[in-house]
């Protein structure tokens, strides 16, 4: 997968996440998986939280010549939704963007077939995630790092295709085992397909599929 140019100016990096090593790690997974992902020709492809637009716009790049597929990204932060734009079209690929709290505005109807999520994950106070600050919300994740991502894990069944794929990067401190089996209440499985140690962070990315 090509990686995408994306251009931040100094004021953007103020608001808006910067793409790190857990954005890098989520394209490497999906690169891996890609054959996969090409055979499944996805139709509806959605981002939670897209940040610079590093990873929608990766996928999109991939997919462009093998299928027709939409490709929506949604995030909290409206200059992050802008500055996604910017960079879907710096890379000339076409994706929606809409400035959301999760998937909040989302109807259910099992209409995507793949879903990826780098969440705010650090493990900070719940006050911390409504800090007025807009570039807390990139990495405020409360306790145990998981409060904003435990808001769409029961959603993902009900916006999730039969058949569709969900990628989540989450690390250590998240404890990645408990949310598998979270997940598997959710009728779900889920399996870690990515691991890497970074700077005193190990980082991991789950995969579910529907339990057909
Ligand atoms: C760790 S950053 C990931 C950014 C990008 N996907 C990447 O991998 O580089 C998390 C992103 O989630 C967004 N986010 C945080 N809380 C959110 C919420 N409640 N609803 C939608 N997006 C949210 C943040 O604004 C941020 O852009």
């Amino acid at each position: 997968m090509n990686t995408p140019i994306v251009k931040l100016l100094d004021k953007d990096l103020e608001s808006v996440y910067e793409p790190s090593e857990d954005s890098f790690l989520l394209i490497d997974a999906l690169e891996a998986d890609l054959e996969v992902l090409k055979a499944m020709k996805p139709v509806m492809c959605l981002e939670i939280g897209s940040g610079s637009g590093i990873v929608i716009t990766a996928l999109a790049m991939a997919l462009k010549k093998h299928c027709q597929c939409y490709h929506l990204a949604i995030d909290i932060n409206l200059d992050a939704c802008k500055i996604s734009k910017k960079t879907a079209a710096e890379n000339l690929v076409d994706i929606d963007i809409a400035q959301m709290d999760l998937l909040n505005c989302i109807r259910t109807g099992n209409v995507f077939d793949l879903v990826v999520f780098n969440p705010p994950y650090v493990v900070t106070t719940d006050d911390e995630i409504s800090n007025k600050q807009i570039l807390f919300k990139a990495w405020a994740g409360g306790t145990n790092g998981r409060k904003v991502m435990e808001r769409v894990f029961p959603k993902i069944p009900h916006i999730l295709s039969n058949t569709g794929t969900f990628y989540l990067l989450v690390i250590e401190a998240n404890d990645p085992e408990y949310i598998l089996r979270v997940f598997t209440d959710l009728n779900m499985v889920g399996e870690i397909i990515a691991e890497r140690k970074i700077r005193g962070e190990h980082l991991y990315i789950l995969r579910f599929k529907k339990i057909k």
